[in-house]
């Protein structure tokens, strides 16, 4: 059988994505025959660490895996599991390797068991080193780059005895067209570029994700138009930083210009995206946010550091001005509109002045809300070696003072809808109460509110009665 098997291995067409249906075709036959002498239907799971993006590769994971005939389960005690790592933080990568342990422990009582790992954390080498040192266990290990030829490893997987690792270590390279397990029926992630250029000098991510690569305007045009004709009424727009889409296409095109196109897709009902880069947010993109009602109130921009100072050694190219000039912008351009951001503290040579500059960031702009960070230092990156880090405990008490502060801003701004009728995509039901359901407001807000299943994924106006700090409670208006 495994002559047999190499063979068609070694015949597999070069084109893709034709080479990875045919190695679909080929897992299919070894799923059966596992699942066969297992005298079951074998299992997957996917746990998914980190950012959107990361969220939307999961999704392709997914749609390979059930594609291939495994059934999805939540269970991670499953046939095939997966972890799609993160390591933005150090405390990402402690996490995965915490759960490891874990996992093989189930697998030792369970000989079908297989474990892949995958994502931004296998980019890094010293990661793979302790891999293959002390974690034998693991079947499958791959990066970032070559996640397009899931397939084609995953036959690897299934035929070899010993871990199976790919590692690349950049692409130019994007693959269209390969199946996707979508995890709402109503809403979906939509990459339109993967990598990062920027090189924030704190950040991994440029080092794992690679170069900034666009996808050609057609093809993520024609990618939202089968998800609208199959139900979507949202989607979000997935980049590292939106806003230099197209730069780097054979024709340049702006991420605005692609906005206005994608706004005219009928049965399309809202557009989100993130992430975007205060320093290529342009006039331009400002003037389309006013413009179109399909584009969502909402606009995720890092601040990272109301520091002028720290904002050029952190490489991020705008000055604490710069970035309070582009919020009075938007606010006049899009009156209502929701600001969320991201926020390090600690980062080094932070002194308690840099801090109180980011502190007065906060209060001038009023966030509706923040996600605040605590330095970490990543290996390779230029902050990691600079000799000004700023002791744990200094990084502690600021971060306490700056949660502190966000919070009750973000509690004050959202109660600002109160009493207000607001139009909601129904999202779920209420894990805690299931009388209730979940509605997001284009400013990304969300309200719980009397209803049932047969709801979801439907618009509906509701009435926002009564603010909870970061929710609503409520009831429809019919
Ligand atoms: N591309 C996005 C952010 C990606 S990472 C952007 O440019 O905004 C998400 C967030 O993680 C960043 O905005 C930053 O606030 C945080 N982050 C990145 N590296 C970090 C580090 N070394 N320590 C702490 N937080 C970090
Ligand atoms: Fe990291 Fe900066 Fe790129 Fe965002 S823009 S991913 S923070 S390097
Ligand atoms: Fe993490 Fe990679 Fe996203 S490092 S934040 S999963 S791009």
């Amino acid at each position: 059988m495994k002559e047999n098997i190499l063979e068609k291995i070694n015949q597999a067409p070069v084109d893709e994505p034709d080479r990875q249906y045919y190695f679909m075709e080929l897992a299919r036959g070894l799923v059966e025959e596992k699942s066969k002498a297992a005298g079951r239907k074998l299992t997957f799971c996917v746990v998914t660490f980190g950012c959107q993006m990361n969220a939307r590769d999961s999704e392709k994971l997914e749609g390979i895996l059930e594609q291939v005939g495994y059934m999805k389960s939540e269970d991670e005690n499953s046939d095939f599991v997966i972890y799609n790592t993160c390591t933005v933080r150090e405390n990402a990568n402690l996490r995965v390797y915490g759960r490891l342990g874990s996992l093989n422990r189930m697998k030792q009582n369970n000989p079908h068991m297989m474990i892949g790992l995958c994502g931004c954390m296998m980019q890094e080498p010293h990661v793979i080193e302790k891999l293959r040192k002390s974690y034998r266990f693991v079947n499958l290990v791959f990066g970032t780059h070559n996640i397009y030829k899931f397939a084609e490893l995953l036959v690897q997987t299934l035929v070899q005895e010993t871990m199976v690792i790919d590692i690349w270590k950049d692409t130019d390279k994007i693959v269209e067209d390969l199946p996707v397990d979508r995890k709402y029926a109503f809403k979906s992630g939509v990459n339109i570029m993967f990598g990062c250029n920027n090189f924030c000098s704190y950040c991994i991510v440029p080092y794992v994700r690679g170069r900034e690569r666009s996808r050609a305007p057609k093809d993520i045009l024609k990618e939202i138009e089968l998800l609208v004709a199959d139900g979507v009424k949202e989607v979000m727009l997935l980049g590292q930083n939106v806003n230099s889409y197209g730069k780097n296409l054979e024709d340049p095109i702006t991420f605005a210009r692609l906005l206005e196109e994608i706004v005219k897709i009928e049965g399309l009902k809202r557009v989100r995206f993130m992430t975007s880069h205060p320093k290529d947010l342009s006039d331009e993109l400002i003037e389309v946010m006013g413009k179109y009602p399909k584009i969502c109130n909402h606009l995720h921009l890092p601040l990272q550091s109301g520091s002028t100072k720290i904002l050029k050694v952190m490489n991020r190219h705008y000055t604490k001005e710069q970035y309070l000039k582009l919020v009075e912008k938007l606010r006049k351009a899009v009156p209502d509109i929701s600001l969320t951001t991201d926020i390090i503290v600690g980062f080094p040579g932070e002194t308690e002045e840099d801090f109180e500059e980011t502190m007065d960031v906060v209060r001038q702009v009023r966030f509706d809300s923040a996600f605040t960070f605590i330095y970490s230092k990543r290996s390779g990156t230029p902050a990691a070696d600079m000799d000004t880090q700023v002791p744990d405990a200094v990084i502690k008490e600021r971060f306490g003072r700056l949660l502190k502060e966000v919070q009750k801003i973000s509690a004050e701004e959202t109660g600002r809808l109160a009493g207000t009728v607001q139009e909601v995509l129904v999202e779920g039901t209420n894990d805690h109460d299931p009388s209730l359901v979940t509605g997001r407001m284009t400013n990304n807000l969300l309200v719980h509110f009397p209803g049932d299943e047969s709801m979801i994924g439907t618009f509906r106006r509701v009435s926002l009665d009564n603010c909870k700090g970061f929710y609503y409670i409520g009831t429809e208006r019919r």
